[in-house]
Order: C-alpha cells, then sequence, then structure tokens
C-alpha cells in the first residue's frame, strides 16, 4: 500500500483545470493506497487576504473535496494548520533549503514578479509545500503539471537532508496524468487556466451553473481554421478541448478527432460544455447537501487527529537527527 499525498490552496473557487489536472485523480487511489488530503490553508496566507473569507474558503474546498468523491472513510481528509507539524517542519527544512534555488522557482518568479513588497511566505513556499509532503513519508503526489519543479525541489531537499543528517525521508514520485494535467484558459489557450486570470472567461468554476459554464465553452477561443486536429502548439484551444472532453467523457482523443472531423467547432465546442456540465452536476449536488449539514466539521476533526497521528513520529526525527 502506497502512502499518497496532495494539496489545494484555498483562495478562491476551485476551476476545473484543479479538477481535471489534480482531484479527479485522487479519488481512485483512496480504494488501495493509504490517502491524505489537505486544504493548504497556510499556502493561503502567502498573498495577504480577508482572514474571515479564508476561513470560509478552507471548509467550502473541503466540501468540494467531499463532494468530488474523496471518501472520509477510506482517506484521511485536513486542514493544513490544524496540524502544527507542517510549520515546524518548514522551518527546519528552510534551514536545509538555498536561497538560490528557491530564487529559482518559476512560480515565484510569475506571481512575485521581482518586487520586494511580496511576503517572505511567498519566496518559502515551496519548502513548506516540500515538508507538507515528506512528513507524511509520502510515495506518490498526484498533481497538476505546474507543480512539477517543486516536485523536484521537494525530492531535491528530501535527498539532501537524508545525506546531511539522517536518512528519514521517503523520495515522493509526483503522479502527473497523461490527458488534463495542463487545462488552458478558454479565452486564451496560450496559457493555463488560473484563478488569478484576468477575466472570468479564462476559468469553469466547478461549482458555476449550466448556462453560464455553456456560455464559456461557446466562446472558447480557438483558431480560424476548421481541422479538428490535436496540436496544442499550432491549435491550443482545439487541443484544450479535446483533453478537456476526453477526461470527462473517458473517450481516446483520436475516438473524438474521429467523431468530431469535417463538423465544425460549434459542435466541439457545445458537447464538451454539455459533457462538462454532466460531470459537475453530481458534484455540485452533494455539495450542496453537505453546506447545509455541518458534517464536514466532524470530518476535518477526525482528519486532523489522524494527521498529527501520521506525522508527530518523522517530525520527532527530523528535530533529533537536526540536533534538536
Ligand atoms: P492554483 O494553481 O489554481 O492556484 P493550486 O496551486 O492549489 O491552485 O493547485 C491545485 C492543483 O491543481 C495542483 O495539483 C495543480 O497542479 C493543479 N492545477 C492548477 N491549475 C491547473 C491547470 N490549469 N490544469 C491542470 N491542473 C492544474
Ligand atoms: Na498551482
Amino acid at each position: 500500500m502506497a502512502r499518497v499525498f496532495s494539496g489545494m490552496q484555498p483562495t478562491g473557487d476551485l476551476h476545473l483545470g484543479n479538477y481535471l489536472g489534480a482531484l479527479k485523480h485522487f479519488i481512485p487511489y483512496q480504494e488501495k493506497d493509504d490517502c491524505y488530503f489537505c486544504v493548504v490553508d497556510l499556502h493561503a496566507l502567502t498573498v495577504p487576504g480577508d482572514p474571515e473569507a479564508l476561513r470560509k474558503k478552507s471548509l467550502e474546498l473541503a466540501m468540494l473535496y467531499v463532494a468530488a468523491g474523496v471518501d472520509p472513510n477510506k482517506a484521511t481528509l485536513f486542514l493544513q494548520s490544524n496540524n502544527s507539524a507542517h510549520a515546524e517542519a518548514a522551518w527546519l527544512m528552510q534551514c536545509v533549503a538555498k536561497f538560490g534555488e528557491l530564487g529559482r522557482m518559476t512560480q515565484f518568479k510569475d506571481k512575485g514578479q521581482g518586487s520586494e513588497s511580496v511576503t517572505t511566505g511567498l519566496f518559502t513556499y515551496p519548502v513548506l509545500m516540500a515538508v507538507d509532503i515528506l512528513l507524511y513519508n509520502t510515495d506518490e503526489v498526484p498533481v497538476g503539471e505546474d507543480q512539477k519543479q517543486h516536485l523536484e525541489l521537494a525530492r531535491n531537499l528530501a535527498e539532501r537532508f537524508n545525506r546531511q543528517y539522517e536518512e528519514i525521508f521517503t523520495i515522493p514520485e509526483p503522479r502527473i496524468p497523461d490527458t488534463g494535467a495542463r487545462i488552458m484558459g478558454l479565452d486564451n489557450p496560450e496559457k493555463k487556466m488560473s484563478k488569478s486570470a484576468a477575466s472570468p472567461a479564462n476559468y469553469v468554476m466547478l461549482l458555476e451553473d449550466e448556462k453560464t459554464i455553456m456560455k464559456k465553452f461557446k466562446r472558447a477561443v480557438t483558431d480560424s481554421d476548421t481541422e479538428i486536429r490535436f496540436d496544442p502548439e499550432q491549435k491550443a484551444g482545439i487541443s484544450n478541448l479535446l483533453s478537456i472532453m476526453s477526461v470527462v467523457t473517458g473517450k481516446s482523443i483520436p475516438a473524438l478527432i474521429e467523431e468530431y472531423q469535417g463538423r465544425g467547432y460549434g459542435h466541439l465546442k457545445v458537447d464538451t460544455g454539455e459533457a462538462v456540465i454532466e460531470a459537475l452536476r453530481p458534484i455540485q449536488q452533494r455539495y450542496q447537501a453537505l453546506a447545509k449539514s455541518n458534517e464536514i466539521e466532524a470530518i476535518l476533526t477526525q482528519g486532523a487527529i489522524k494527521a498529527r497521528e501520521a506525522t508527530s513520529e518523522t517530525l520527532a526525527k527530523m528535530k533529533h537527527a537536526m540536533g534538536l
């Protein structure tokens, strides 16, 4: 049985990229593996925001995990800040990580944009992410492609710690899906779908209403030719629609190309929109039911107990190895 860990930030509503690139792939693991799924609320503090909104978003994200299929009887679901081992281990690991390697993180360069006034938390966040994973002796981390570099850092830090102090950490493997690992913006298929995009036409939210979802797909930016072909370089918009359709329906991309060839882009857009609406409907229904109950609090309380149990030994070993 492998140990699986993954986390998501409660910084806004989840979008289709988060779901198709990450969350959807968490679900099958819980049938056979020992899974820890986390709302990484400490990460959300790297960019200043409203405290009440963060508390609310954290619970909403936890409910979305459950609505999407995470079963609290099979997997451990918890809030990162409810297990103080994360923050403590992050300090210890910051004394192993190098300034230079953190400066090379592309996400920091994108979000920080060289500004002197970004928080130091934004800079050291990949170290916190590394210990999130390492504290659980994680074997596998299901994530989208944008997390590849952070995973590489986690592996490097684990190896360095093991060499410099004691062999404590398992070296985790990223699990990036073949299709859907990088869902692109609907209004700009050259860039990944992101909740920090300038326009809401960029993304589809998991809890968005059906009419809005359809409108966004109908207006999805494609190209001026008519051929349906999978070519993310030359035909980013069409390739993105094919990827989305493939992940939500389970049909292969070649099969979809055959099905839509010669039928015009309009059909592909509408059918992709419909397939997404169908896939999200049960998630939205379960979410609405959960939001009316207070089930999530009990789930998170249980989860925090299990998370603390899972990490206490590794944290103690880490401290001892470092002379504390
Ligand atoms: P975001 O990147 O939207 O701020 P997170 O950092 O919390 O969200 O990412 C949660 C998960 O969603 C990660 O595994 C990440 O790789 C994945 N993800 C984010 N955006 C996309 C996307 N456009 N396509 C595929 N996966 C994505
Ligand atoms: Na991300």
